[in-house]
């Protein structure tokens, strides 16, 4: 992977014309989107971009594939894509994802820029240089380490996504907050999504995870911090799946949260009152989104197969205080059942 991290630019994207506008540089312009976001791209005043070449892709996770990966590679192959030209990605973090895994593989790779559309998009897909798709019913089995030229993070296009994947985008914020941002935390606290200045917070919370990233661009240390919700919320979210109940992946993340900020607080890596602010605060800001009916003990079972766990053991990473997270917090399978049994889900 190239280790040239990309510029982040914050706020309206047209301010930005004269770096999106690579018609004087004789570069070719391709945009990817899905259904849905491919109405995004009308809210982008740059005649090069809009005389681009669209590529239109199926919209949601089910499409997350490699068919789809070879409509990309088909369409840029069509229009004798080269090296020189530029691919813009403009979707959640699903088209983000592919079109990243498409366009640094073609021809060894087309420079490309991403455009995120949704909450999760702006504040956590997008950053960090992980591209692929899902492969044999395997979550994001097939990918690379690729960074993008630039990322246009702009809250304008949050106005036409549903309220339930903006709310889901919002564990993601939540995340970051537990991780590094007391501040951060007190704000949203203080706060409803109806309330929420969206601007400060992508730009917050983005920031939070490209500093993190690149200090630790390959996850062998602190990049880590970043799973915090998700050794539970992962167990969560194929639970549901499996009992034809699904929920978005954000709000199983919320939960996750909930539960290890338990979890941390019952091993003696925090305290009562740390577990009892993050339950406290979940729930009155995720309110229904996040009363599931669990299995624990199916729970577990699922978490012990975690791709996270090299061993017998159960491996989190759990928030010691708001703004602190310790990683490589390795768990035996009985103790995480005795815990969440106490939990009373
Ligand atoms: N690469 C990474 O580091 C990373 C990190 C977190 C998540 N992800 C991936 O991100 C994906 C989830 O991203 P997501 O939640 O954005 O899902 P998504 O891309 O499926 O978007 C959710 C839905 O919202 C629609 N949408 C997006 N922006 C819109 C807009 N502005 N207006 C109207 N509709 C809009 C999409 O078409 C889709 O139907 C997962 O596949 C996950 O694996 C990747």
């Amino acid at each position: 992977m190239s280790l040239k991290f990309p510029e982040i630019f914050f706020g309206n994207i047209n301010q930005y014309s004269s770096k999106l506008d690579l018609s004087n540089d004789s570069k070719r312009i391709f945009l990817i989107a899905d259904e849905n976001t491919k109405s995004c791209i009308d809210r982008i005043e740059i005649n090069s971009l809009k005389d681009g070449k669209l590529c239109i892709l199926g919209a949601g996770e089910e499409h997350k594939n490699l068919s789809q990966i070879e409509t990309i590679w088909s369409f840029l192959n069509r229009h004798q894509a080269s090296r020189n030209d530029h691919v813009y990605i403009i979707g959640g973090g699903v088209i983000c994802d592919m079109g990243a895994f498409a366009a640094s593989t073609y021809k060894r790779g087309v420079p490309f820029s991403l455009v995120p559309t949704s909450l999760l998009a702006m504040v956590d897909a997008s950053v960090g240089g992980k591209t692929g798709f899902n492969f044999n019913n395997l979550k994001n089995n097939i990918g690379t380490f690729s960074q993008p030229t630039a990322i246009y993070c702009d809250s304008q296009f949050l106005n036409s996504l549903k309220m339930d994947e903006k709310m889901a985008g919002m564990a993601e914020v939540y995340k970051h907050a537990i991780i590094g941002d007391r501040e951060l935390w007190n704000y949203l606290s203080n706060n409803s999504i109806e309330t929420l200045d969206f601007e400060t917070i992508i730009k917050k919370s983005t920031q939070l995870k490209y500093n993190i990233v690149k200090r630790d661009p390959f996850e062998s240390n602190e990049r880590k911090k970043l799973n915090l919700g998700h050794t539970v919320g992962h167990a969560i979210e194929s639970y549901l799946l499996n009992k034809n109940t699904s929920t978005l992946h954000g709000f199983a993340i919320a939960y996750g949260m909930i539960l290890e900020a338990f979890i941390s607080y019952k091993i003696g890596h925090s305290t009562k009152s740390i577990a009892e602010e993050i339950k406290v605060e979940l729930t009155r800001f995720f309110k229904h989104f996040i009363e599931f009916n669990i299995d624990i003990d199916h729970v577990i079972d699922l978490m012990l197969n975690d791709k996270k766990n090299n061993t017998s053991k159960i491996n989190f990473s759990l928030p010691k205080d708001i703004g602190e997270v310790q990683i490589d917090v390795e768990l035996g399978k009985n103790e995480v059942q005795a815990i969440l049994k106490e939990f009373n889900i």
